[in-house]
């Protein structure tokens, strides 16, 4: 009740009996966790009152009017001794922002059916949500967004289906002689009206559902098939594949690889499998015989954007990865006269100490790529030798000899 010494414990507040957290109609900044005790959650007053329900420790109370900015539509008070601990607006708005945009448009939809549903069975004053409350709390934008990515979504998976995805071939070349040792396989996946979206654009999106284990299998197999095509003479590279943490994590993946190898008689000796530290930071146990299985089959492994994780150096020595790649950021870092050099020579050093071969990525300049070669890489990815591209011209690129960066 009005005139209760509320105790503020900085995030928490504490609340006697009977005491108000809050009115009906009231504008509302704040939504709270239950920790102890129990809370009333009511509407009108006197003969009109109704209890819509009590609540207890674990649960939220408040959260209605922080949604979507209409008035508070309940009056909640402490039936024992309470403590509530805080949630602000801006917590909130900013998680709910952090939220998948589907996510985000049903945390709306929902709001807005049950204050409809509310006021038609008579309880309380009728508050249909506002357009001004609704673009208040942004949702015109949110139902944009996660149409579309409802819509990219929709439109992968029957491009999948439709076997509209394309694998590219960037070289990777040998500083020494510029010999091509192997190719990575990057996805692409063609507009209607030309180009191709941008990986950024689809894979998150496929991360966040099962897609994505379709995806990688979609691209072990296209790899697996065109890398006999990839050879000349006696040059035969490899190709190397990225494959994502939820299909590393999976039990699934290894039976997958073998099922590819056995359809397409691949050689595995020629196929590398590409995983980021991230991937293998959850169970490096399980990693570590994920590994040993894939060097088993004979493939190679290869530890990708190394150094922008966590780069720990305990695991680097229990995976007996083959190749260590280098992220291109430190080439970029090298470039602009930063510590890229220091790094690049230490992180090479450590490759070559534990007996792996080291891949830089992002080189662009002949100048680069000798002093690369100066501080102990062994060989280079990047568009200073060409950007990735389809099957029929790595094969031509194959044919030309030694590459030469021309910049
Ligand atoms: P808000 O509208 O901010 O303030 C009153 C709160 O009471 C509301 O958020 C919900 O947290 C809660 N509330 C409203 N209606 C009900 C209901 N029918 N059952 C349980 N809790 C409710
Ligand atoms: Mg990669």
């Amino acid at each position: 009740m009005a005139g209760h010494t509320t105790i503020d414990l900085g995030h928490r507040r504490r609340f006697d009996a009977g005491e108000r957290v809050f009115t009906e109609n009231e504008l509302g900044d704040t939504a709270y966790f239950i920790e102890s005790g129990g809370l009333e959650v009511s509407r009108g007053e006197g003969d009109n009152l109704v209890v819509l329900a009590q609540l207890g420790p674990g649960e939220i109370i408040g959260e209605m009017a922080l949604i979507d900015s209409a008035p508070r539509s309940a009056t909640v008070q402490a039936i024992g001794p309470t403590e509530l601990s805080i949630i602000d607006r801006q917590t909130l708005h900013q998680r709910l922002e952090m939220a998948d945009p589907m996510v985000q448009l049903l945390v709306h939809s929902l709001l807005g059916r049950l204050r409809k549903a509310s006021s038609q069975v008579g309880v309380g004053a009728t508050e249909s949500i506002t357009r001004e409350a609704l673009h208040d709390a942004g949702v015109t934008g949110i139902h944009a967004s996660a149409r579309q990515s409802a819509d990219i979504e929709a439109r992968l998976r029957r491009g999948i289906a439709a076997d509209e995805l394309q694998l590219h071939y960037q070289p990777i070349v040998s500083f020494d002689g510029g010999e091509t040792i192997g190719f990575e396989g990057l996805l692409r996946w063609p507009k209607p009206e030309g180009g191709f979206y941008s990986p950024l654009e689809f894979i998150d999106l496929a991360e966040q559902t099962l897609l994505i284990l379709d995806i990688d299998e979609w691209v072990v197999r296209r790899a697996c098939r065109d890398v006999a095509a990839l050879q000349h003479g006696d040059l035969k590279p490899y190709v190397s594949v990225n494959i994502s943490g939820r299909q590393f994590a999976s039990q699934s993946f290894l039976p997958m690889l073998q099922r590819v190898l056995d359809d397409t008689g691949a050689d595995p000796r020629r196929i590398q499998i590409e995983v980021t530290e991230g991937a293998m930071i959850e169970s490096p146990q399980h990693a570590a015989e994920v590994l040993k299985a894939l060097r088993d089959m004979g493939m190679k492994v290869a530890l990708d954007d190394f150094g922008t994780g966590y780069s720990s150096l305990s695991y680097l020595q229990k995976l007996h990865a083959n190749v260590l790649k280098i992220d291109r950021s430190f080439v970029l870092q090298m470039r602009q006269g930063r510590a890229g050099a220091t790094i690049i020579r230490a992180i090479a050093a450590l490759a070559n100490a534990l007996e792996m071969t080291v891949i830089v990525e992002g080189v662009e300049t002949n100048a680069e790529a000798l002093r690369l070669r100066g501080i102990g890489c062994d060989y280079a990815q990047g568009y200073g030798y060409s950007r990735p591209m389809p099957l029929e011209d790595a094969v031509a690129w194959l044919a030309k000899g030694p590459a030469q960066i021309t910049a």
